[in-house]
C-alpha cells in the first residue's frame, strides 16, 4: 500500500500524548509521551497537570514520530485527532494542535471518537475488522459492549457500566492494597504470585439483574467487597495477602467481562470478539477470553498490550479508515467534546 493515505493521529484525552503514523492499514510508528509519573503521587490523573504536559510534549512527540517513521510532515495526507470523550483541557490541546497541523499542511482533519479508535487500532495488527464486529471496550473511563457494523460510522452500544469502569475498579482496588497508580498493571503483576481463594461478587450476573442488565456491568459492589475484606483483616491484626486478594479480584472482573462478551456474541450471532482499551492489556483477561472464545467457537482479536492502552496509532488507524472509506472530513471549527457518546464516531 505504498500509495495508501498517510495519516497522522493525535491522542490527548487523558495523560498520554500519543502521535501515531499509519499508512493505509500499516502502522509506521507510534510515539508516546506520558505524564503518568506526575500524577502518581495524587493517586489519579490531575487534569490541569495533564493539559500542561500535553502542551510541552506535543511538538517533540510529533518530531520523534516523523523521524522514527522516516516520513516528513509534508508527506502527511490527513490529520486525525481524538475529539472526545476525555478530559476537556487535555482534549483541547490535541484538537488545537491537530487543527494547526491540518491548516498549515493544507490536508483534511478528522475529529474522531477515542472509543471507536480503541476498536480500530486492531486493524493495524490483525487486518480489516470483520463486519459486524462485537467489541468489548474496557478502559479507565469506560466498559462497554459494542456491536460495530462499520467502525467508521456505525457503532451501537449493547451495554455499559452502570457505575465504575473496569479500569477504575483496578485503580481503586490497587489503592486499597497499597499498590501504585495506575493500579491495573500492578494488580496484574501481583496476581501472578497469588491464588484465587476469595469468592468476590460478580455484579449483574444473577437473578433479575440479568434480565434488566444483561450486557451492562457494575464493579462498584466488587470494589466495596474488596475494601471490606481488607479492612476486616487489618482490624483483626492479620496481614493482608495482597497477591491472593489481587488474583481473586482480577478473577471476578475478568469472569464477568468475558462471560458477558461471549453471551453478547452468541445473542447477536457474531463469530468473533475484539477487545480493546487499557484493561485489555491484562494478562488474565487475555487468557480467560481466549479459553472461553475457544470453547464457544469464537475468534478472539486483542491487540498487543501497548496498543490497548491510550496511543496515537489508534487515532491514526481510525483516521486512515475514514479516508479509505471516503467519509467526510471534519470542519476546522470542531470542538473538543469531553462527553462525546460512544455511538458518535466522528464530528
Ligand atoms: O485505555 P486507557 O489507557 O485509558 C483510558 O482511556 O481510560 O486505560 C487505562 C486503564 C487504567 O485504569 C489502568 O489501570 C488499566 O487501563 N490497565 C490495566 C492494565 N494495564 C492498564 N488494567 C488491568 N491490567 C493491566 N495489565
Ligand atoms: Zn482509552
Amino acid at each position: 500500500m505504498a500509495d495508501a493515505p498517510l495519516v497522522l493521529g493525535v491522542e490527548t484525552s487523558c495523560d498520554e500524548t500519543g502521535i501515531g503514523l499509519v499508512r493505509g492499514e500499516t502502522l509506521l510508528f507510534d510515539a508516546i509521551a506520558s505524564s503518568v509519573d506526575e500524577h502518581a503521587r495524587f493517586g489519579g490523573v490531575v487534569p490541569e497537570v495533564a493539559s500542561r504536559a500535553h502542551l510541552e510534549a506535543m511538538v517533540p512527540t510529533i518530531e520523534r514520530a516523523c523521524r522514527e517513521a522516516g516520513v516528513a510532515l509534508r508527506d502527511v495526507d490527513a490529520v486525525a485527532v481524538t475529539s472526545g470523550p476525555g478530559l476537556a483541557g487535555a482534549l483541547m490541546v490535541g484538537v488545537a494542535a491537530a487543527k494547526a497541523l491540518a491548516l498549515s499542511l493544507g490536508v483534511p482533519l478528522y475529529g474522531v471518537n477515542h472509543l471507536a479508535s480503541h476498536v480500530a487500532v486492531d486493524i493495524v495488527e490483525h487486518g480489516p475488522l470483520p463486519e459486524p464486529t462485537l467489541a468489548m471496550l474496557v478502559s479507565g473511563g469506560h466498559s462497554s459492549l459494542l456491536l460495530v457494523p462499520d467502525v467508521t460510522h456505525d457503532v451501537r452500544s449493547l451495554g455499559s457500566t452502570i457505575d465504575d469502569a473496569a479500569g477504575e475498579a483496578f485503580d481503586k482496588v490497587a489503592r486499597v492494597l497499597g499498590l501504585p497508580f495506575p493500579g491495573g498493571p500492578h494488580i496484574d503483576r501481583a496476581a501472578r504470585e497469588g491464588q484465587v481463594v476469595i469468592d468476590f461478587p460478580r455484579g449483574l450476573t444473577t437473578g433479575r439483574d440479568v434480565e434488566r442488565h444483561r450486557f451492562d456491568f457494575s464493579f462498584s459492589g466488587l470494589k466495596t467487597a474488596v475494601s471490606r475484606w481488607v479492612q476486616a483483616r487489618e482490624a483483626a491484626g492479620e496481614p493482608v495477602p495482597v497477591a491472593d486478594v489481587a488474583a481473586s479480584f482480577q478473577e471476578a472482573v475478568t469472569d464477568v467481562l468475558t462471560r458477558k462478551a461471549v453471551d453478547a456474541c452468541r445473542t447477536h450471532g457474531v463469530g468473533h470478539l475484539q477487545i480493546g482499551g487499557g484493561v485489555a492489556a491484562n494478562s488474565r483477561l487475555r487468557a480467560m477470553a481466549q479459553e472461553r472464545c475457544d470453547a464457544a467457537g469464537l475468534e478472539l482479536r486483542v491487540p498487543a498490550p501497548k496498543l490497548c492502552t491510550d496511543n496515537g496509532a489508534m487515532v491514526a488507524a481510525l483516521g486512515a479508515q475514514m479516508v479509505l472509506r471516503g467519509r467526510p472530513a471534519s470542519d476546522l471549527g470542531i470542538r473538543a467534546d469531553s462527553s462525546m457518546p460512544v455511538t458518535e464516531v466522528s464530528v
